[in-house]
């Protein structure tokens, strides 16, 4: 019941969260697609896991002490743990405008919901700094109010934040729930060259209910899942590089075809990979790599 009348009153923003996202959404992506290497650093792709989720938990926690320490009496150790805090809130927001740059459709309105949430908190905080540095040691009434009243606005985009990632799914692994398993089952290609798969050209496939992206090398077939674990593109339609390595056409994450490892974000993700091998009788059967 609470859960629906929020997701309504977030659904209603999006008559100023979907224009300015895709506004700011434009200026990232043309940022961050020009500096890979740092959309990759901020993206979390060296952990292996989304960088924002890590870093969002810090400035929460550290907040949360300011006001136990206005609570107690300690004005000097608020002050000290609120600058910690803003610069942690920074930290984290830096990795949030990096998967920001590569987020569509209603992920991106929560996202835009969130972030503008997230300012505003930290508008409240600067201005409740301020205050604090300048009742010199004597705790600032406007201060410590503001300072409540910024954690209530983050707590709330805390709130519309795990609503893009575990309702809206956005930054999750699209192989989440992909089982590995250990069964050759029947490959077929759904382009075969006289029954043999053609070579130095992506090659989508069908095994049992998933499907394919192969690359052929002479005898050797390479094979990836040819869902994007970034957020489901299609690799099969993406582009062959040098490696071989396949890149997406949806946000331009790359992987190695022989082992799926992802070598441009911003997937965080390795991609399943596949062996194939000939089947007795003619033709092709493939198992997930283990
Ligand atoms: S879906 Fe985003 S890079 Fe593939």
């Amino acid at each position: 019941m609470l859960a629906r009348m929020l997701t309504r009153a977030m659904d209603a923003q999006g008559v100023w969260t979907k224009p300015l996202g895709d506004l700011v959404h434009r200026f990232l992506f043309w940022l961050f697609q020009g500096i890979p290497a740092l959309r990759d650093m901020l993206v979390g792709r060296w952990l292996g896991h989304p960088l924002h989720a890590v870093l969002t938990d810090a400035p929460i926690g550290i907040l949360f002490l300011v006001i136990v320490f206005d609570v107690i009496g300690n004005p000097a150790a608020a002050t000290t743990t609120l600058v910690v805090g803003i610069l942690t809130m920074l930290a984290a927001a830096l990795a949030g405008f990096a998967d920001y740059a590569d987020t569509d459709g209603k992920a991106r309105e929560r996202a835009t919901l969130h972030s503008s949430l997230m300012l505003l908190a930290l508008l409240g905080y600067l201005v409740s700094l301020a205050f604090r540095l300048g009742s010199g040691s004597s705790a600032s009434a406007g201060g410590v109010f503001l300072s409540v009243l910024s954690f209530l606005v983050l707590a709330a985009g805390a709130y519309v934040g795990g609503d893009v990632v575990y309702v809206l799914g956005n930054m999750v692994s699209r192989h989440a729930f992909r089982g590995a398993g250990t069964k050759w089952i029947a490959l077929e290609p759904v382009e075969a060259d006289g029954g043999e798969i053609p070579e130095g050209k992506l090659v989508k496939a069908k095994l049992g209910i998933n499907t394919l992206v192969l690359v052929r090398q002479g005898e050797k077939i390479l094979a990836l899942h040819d869902t994007c674990a970034h957020a489901g593109g299609p690799l099969n339609e993406g582009k062959l590089l040098d490696g071989p390595v396949v890149e997406c056409p949806w946000h331009s994450s790359r992987y190695r075809m022989a082992d799926g490892l992802v070598v441009q974000g911003p997937s965080v993700y390795d991609q399943p990979a596949y062996e194939v091998r000939r089947r007795e009788g003619g033709g092709w059967e493939a198992r997930r790599q283990a």
